[in-house]
């Protein structure tokens, strides 16, 4: 099957020569794109792109006209809770009234409201309504997803997370990585002494996780009023030894220690860091662990803003992801987090269109086939409404510009 996609105003994000796997510092404001362009695909990869006036005459299954639109590379979500239950507007109003996150987590809600509906929904019930969430995600312009379990806290509620979400990997185009989170929370029945629900964690989940070979990464978030450094340090290591990576939530109620942990344990990302000192910052120079954050979630808590300027300038790579869930970011949208960027955390559309592909990419594994144009890669991309440059995609925020999808080089 080869496909032509011609007379692209603007093909945005083209890699040639050495491909990178993620861009720090400086490196992010750079994004090439070749304007007046066209896109060959073919078998669902990235076959060759160039100016119209390269393009030679040849046969083609397919042609698509672009004419006055342009082209990205998917968007990369690297960090979402999108398998849930119910949603929680309820909480969200108790917020408006004056209660804290924390406040709310304490009384029973929070994570633990989501894990009862877990439980008392079927692995079916959850996978329809995952699948449709999924394919709205996919409407907006994301082509790859990590998604992680948590709100099961039992054994047997995780692991039915967790097979909904190989279903899902099974059955939709996305590419899609799966993220043990067994310690998202800490059950009413362990308060007072949650190391044993850490033993649960480590002897009984992960080896059955592991098993069934469920999970690509291990997730734990360790902040202030959930799971202490100790604890994360304790199911990184097992889940290491059972060949999950690490890949935590970390620093977004206090600067706890969550930064280094995940460092210490190799972490393909820390993220949140709403909380961030220069220790974190310094921490973080010349390792593989991307800094991610989740301006959706600051958004909706009211959260201090993560210092991602200071990052970028102190030469560290950012990604932004959406942390799409029903508690901290009911938002499945990354043009949001992409004008969310710029406007909040002042980021140049360059970076953060890098930031919410190549470096998502990279914090979920997954940048060697995706988050650029380049040739070999993943033909995953999508072609705007008509369009007047690409700084319009973050400006106009809110506003839906994706048009077309194409994941594995079929329109979907
Ligand atoms: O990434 N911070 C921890 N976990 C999720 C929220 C979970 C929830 O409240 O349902 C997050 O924000
Ligand atoms: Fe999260």
């Amino acid at each position: 099957m080869r496909t032509l996609i011609k007379n692209i105003k603007e093909l945005a994000q083209v890699e040639t020569g050495q491909l990178k796997l993620r861009v720090q510092g400086k490196e992010m404001a750079q994004m090439k794109t070749v304007k007046n362009a066209y896109l060959i695909v073919e078998n669902g990869v990235i076959k060759e792109f160039g100016e119209m006036t390269n393009l030679k005459e040849q046969t083609f299954d397919r042609k698509v006209d672009a004419t006055g639109r342009m082209v990205f590379p998917s968007f990369c979500d690297s960090h979402t809770h999108l398998v849930y239950a119910n949603s929680r507007e309820h909480e969200f109003v108790d917020k408006i009234r004056g209660l804290s996150y924390e406040e709310i987590a304490k009384r029973g809600g929070g994570i633990l409201n989501s894990a009862k509906a877990t439980a008392a929904a079927s692995e079916d019930q959850l996978y329809d309504m995952a699948l449709q969430r999924l394919n709205e995600v996919m409407r907006l312009g994301t082509g790859a997803i990590e998604i992680k379990s948590g709100y099961g806290l039992t054994t047997e509620s995780e692991l039915k997370l967790l097979r909904v979400i190989r279903r899902l990997k099974e059955s939709s185009p996305l590419t899609i990585k799966s993220n043990f989170l067994g310690a998202h929370g800490i059950p009413m029945e362990y308060r007072g002494h949650q190391e044993d629900y850490v033993d649960l964690v480590i002897n009984e989940m992960i080896p059955r996780v592991a098993d069934e070979g469920l999970a690509d990464f291990i997730d734990v978030f360790c902040d202030q009023g959930f799971f202490t450094v100790e604890d994360t340090a304790r199911i990184l290591e097992a889940g290491i030894k059972y060949g999950m990576k690490p890949k935590i939530h970390a620093n977004e109620m206090a600067v706890s220690g969550g930064v280094q942990v995940g460092v210490k344990y190799g972490a393909i990302s820390v993220d949140h860091l709403e909380q961030m000192g220069d220790a974190e910052i310094e921490c973080l120079k010349g390792t593989e662990t991307m800094p991610t954050i989740l301006p959706g979630c600051a958004f909706f808590l009211n959260l201090p803003l993560s210092p991602a300027r200071k990052m970028i300038d102190a030469g560290l790579p950012v990604a932004m992801a959406s942390d799409y869930n029903p508690g901290t970011a009911p938002s499945n949208n990354m043009q949001l987090i992409l004008s969310m960027a710029c406007i909040r955390y002042r980021l140049t559309p360059e970076e953060a269109f890098n930031a919410t592909t190549l470096n998502t990419a990279y914090a979920m594994g997954v940048s060697d086939q995706l988050g650029t144009i380049a040739v070999g890669k993943k033909a995953n991309f999508y072609i705007t409404k008509p369009i007047s440059s690409y700084e319009y995609m973050p400006y106009s925020f809110g506003e839906n510009k994706v048009e077309r999808v194409f994941l594995n080089g079929v329109e979907v």
